[in-house]
């Protein structure tokens, strides 16, 4: 009876203990003091097992399916590099921040790819890395997957080209409603024209983005007019490529259409840039007229038109 007593009397100690300890405010939980070397190997065996049991029922799809890296370097590029980094980047003020801190993916070959997709699609608890299943549809996640089993090996310049060429940040949920993209079967080269152009114009390729010009195109922009594509690829575009480049772009309402050999893209977008330091929004909208020719469509006209936003 006497030690039960005792057992009981040490136990309710203990949990005092504990109550007594996170109540004191003594446990320190800045992220810029680490774990204990056992709390630490601790938790990396919780998570790996953790995820191992779970992503041991998964099946992946063919990784090696080129248009899916492509898909997969679009979404990388926009939402995982801030943290894991990117050919050529050493790293950021979030990666050195952050603790524990994100691996940085263009060393580390993620070779296990249940393990990859089901850490990407439901996050990791009590760090930084998101659950990104919320917002993405399954086959755009394994896009990634395929992408991250190539990245370790991937020259800064293998990396842009797919980036560009990837049709960017697109995974299915939490996009823009259907009805603000009304563009029918017939007009999608049009639009895909389009937004060659405006990819190559952000990376600075001016040649690149000239390709899809015709060469008597006529753009209106900020009151004025260019009437040839080396005027403008000569003038305004240096400009405008300066100040894409520094900016994040995000799609908004589109409508297309095609008449004969002429068609029409209309497009709305939102531009966030820093400006005195502070980030600021502006609302722009532009229409682009395109002529189809034995090359694939040519942009004839463009009119932009911007003004300030909502930060
Ligand atoms: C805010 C920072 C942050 C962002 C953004 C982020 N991650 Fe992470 N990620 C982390 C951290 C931190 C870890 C490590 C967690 C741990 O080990 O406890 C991690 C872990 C991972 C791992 C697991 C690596 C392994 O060893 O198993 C993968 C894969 C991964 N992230 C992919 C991605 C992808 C893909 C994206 C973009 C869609 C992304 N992450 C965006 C912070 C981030």
């Amino acid at each position: 009876m006497k030690a039960i007593i005792w057992v009981l009397g040490v136990l309710l100690l203990i949990c005092f203990g504990k109550f007594a300890l996170i109540w004191s405010g003594a446990y320190n939980i800045a992220a810029d003091e680490p774990h204990w070397r056992l709390t630490e190997r601790v938790m990396e065996t919780l998570r790996d097992r953790s995820v191992a049991v779970r992503a041991s029922s998964i099946v992946a799809p063919n990784l090696t399916d080129e248009s899916l890296i492509r898909a997969g370097a679009g979404n990388y590029d926009a939402m995982c590099t801030g943290c894991h980094l990117q050919p050529g980047i050493e790293q950021s003020e979030v990666s050195v921040g952050l603790y524990p801190s994100p691996p940085n993916l263009t060393r580390r070959r993620m070779d296990d790819a249940a393990r990859a997709f089901w850490v990407i699609k439901h996050g990791i608890k009590l760090s930084g890395m998101p659950a990104w299943g919320r917002s993405m549809e399954d086959e755009h996640i394994w896009g990634m997957v395929a992408f991250l089993r190539e990245l370790p090996d991937m020259a800064p310049k293998r990396y842009r080209e797919l980036v560009e060429t990837s049709g960017g940040h697109s995974h299915g949920k939490l996009e823009e409603e259907p009805h603000s993209h009304d563009v029918p079967e017939n007009a999608r080269t049009a639009a895909a024209t389009v937004d060659r152009f405006f990819s190559a114009l952000a990376a600075g390729d001016l040649k690149r983005a000239g390709t899809e010009l015709d060469p008597e195109v006529i753009i209106l922009e900020s009151g004025g007019g260019e009437y040839s594509a080396v005027e403008y690829l000569e003038g305004h575009a240096k400009h405008d490529a300066a100040f894409l480049k520094a900016a994040h772009h995000q799609p908004g309402r589109r409508a297309a259409r095609v008449s004969g050999d002429l068609a029409w893209v209309a497009s709305e977008s939102e531009l966030h840039v820093q400006k005195d330091g502070k980030p600021t929004a502006i609302l722009s909208a532009e229409t682009m007229v395109l002529r189809s020719s034995a090359a694939g469509w040519k942009i004839v006209h463009i009119h932009w038109s911007s003004r300030a936003g909502k930060s």
